[in-house]
């Protein structure tokens, strides 16, 4: 008697232990949460009171299963005798509870992969960090029903710096020149530069057709680049070393309002080859430029997928400089080698919120 009511209280228990475990399970799967102690602790302990409440119950289990196996041979005797005499009830393994489990474990096996595939697949031995993320930042239909959650809030789209002194750069309107397919088969990086200063019109150029706003009809403007739901995570940064009119410095592109930022003054071209592994050419190109991601700009709506996106639009800005540098008759180099933390030192931006992704050098050529 005291231990069927130990036993029904148990069932008391678990039943709203389990609806919260499985809350919890979903919860931790559609944040990605690894070490959730609201889903772990209390599944332990419905653990420990399933398996208790099996003990309990083992002896109508193992007489279940006894007669579960003597059918079908025994089963019209049994109903027979059951007419006439009590039974032992066997709650635990009836043909039809098996079926129940083994539903639901099918059930749960498929609707686990359907919903969230990625995660069972086992990885290549040769894995690094790379092919990790790449393979974790597949979706799955959890991760595209929980894109519905936004991942905190959305930050400004335009970055600025009010207190800078600023270069308005002058309105464009595109011209005739060096065909695409001929910027394309020309394309190559240069990594010798003439000393000879850039134009502010030629770095205008190179801003506005890489990053610039050039199409005010949607929203807050969409841009010469690229980029996905039009969130624009990537910002642009200049190290000016040579461009008449404009002083050195390390300057920011203030894309709305199409203007020049400097954030800092002098002349930053060791410091710069330096922060590039001491890649010489950083010093005598007549701009650097450093891209950086802002992620939250686009971590809010892709989650695990806003690093592949944010580094997929840092290549479209970079193509648009090599192309729009060939335009010019400049030469350009991109870089991924760098220390990071130098250069976002430099940029004063902190590698986490806003780190730098890609830097690309632009210069006259020698002839
Ligand atoms: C992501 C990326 C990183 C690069 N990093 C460097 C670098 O650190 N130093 C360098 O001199 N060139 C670098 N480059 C330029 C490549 O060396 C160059 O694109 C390659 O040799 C092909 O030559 P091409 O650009 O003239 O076609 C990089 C290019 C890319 C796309």
């Amino acid at each position: 008697m005291v231990k069927q009511r130990f036993n029904w209280s148990l069932n008391l228990l678990m039943l709203p232990l389990a609806t919260w475990v499985t809350v919890t399970g979903i919860i931790a799967e559609l944040f990605d949460i690894n070490d959730f102690v609201l889903h772990k602790y209390p599944g332990y302990v419905l653990a420990v009171a399933l398996g208790v409440h099996f003990l309990l119950k083992l002896k109508p289990w193992l007489q279940g299963t006894r007669r579960l196996f003597s059918f079908p041979f025994r089963h019209a005797a049994m109903l027979q005798q059951s007419k006439t005499q009590t039974l032992p009830t066997s709650e635990g393994i009836t043909r039809r509870n098996i079926l129940v489990w083994l539903g639901s474990a099918v059930g749960g096996f498929i609707a686990g992969n359907f919903l969230a595939p990625t995660r069972f697949t086992s990885l290549p031995t040769d894995e690094d960090i790379g092919v990790v993320y790449h393979h974790w930042s597949k979706p799955g239909n959890v991760s595209l029903l929980s894109s519905a959650i936004n991942w905190g809030t959305q930050p400004a789209i335009f970055k600025d710096y009010p207190e800078s002194k600023k270069i308005a750069l002058a309105k464009l309107v595109p011209r005739d020149g060096m065909s695409v397919e001929q910027a394309i088969g020309t394309r190559r990086s240069v990594r010798e530069y003439a000393q000879r200063p850039l134009t502010q019109d030629e770095v205008n150029r190179l801003m506005y057709y890489t990053n610039g706003i050039t199409d005010t009809r949607w929203g807050s403007g969409l841009r010469a680049s690229p980029s996905s739901g039009a969130l624009y995570p990537v910002e642009m940064y200049l190290f000016v070393h040579a461009v008449e009119g404009v002083p050195q410095g390390i300057y920011h592109y203030n894309v709305r309002d199409h203007a020049l930022e400097q954030m800092q003054a002098g002349d930053f071209r060791k410091p710069i080859a330096d922060a590039a592994l001491g890649q010489e050419f950083f010093g005598e190109a007549g701009i650097v430029v450093a891209l950086t991601g802002i992620f939250q700009r686009a971590r809010f709506k892709y989650q695990d997928r806003t690093y592949r996106y944010v580094m997929l639009e840092a290549g479209h800005l970079g193509q648009n400089i090599y192309l729009m540098a060939m335009n010019l008759g400049l030469g350009a180099c991109a870089v991924g080698a760098f220390w990071d933390d130098d250069v976002n030192r430099l940029l004063g931006v902190d590698g986490k919120q806003e780190a730098v992704l890609y830097l690309l050098t632009v210069g006259h050529k020698i002839t």
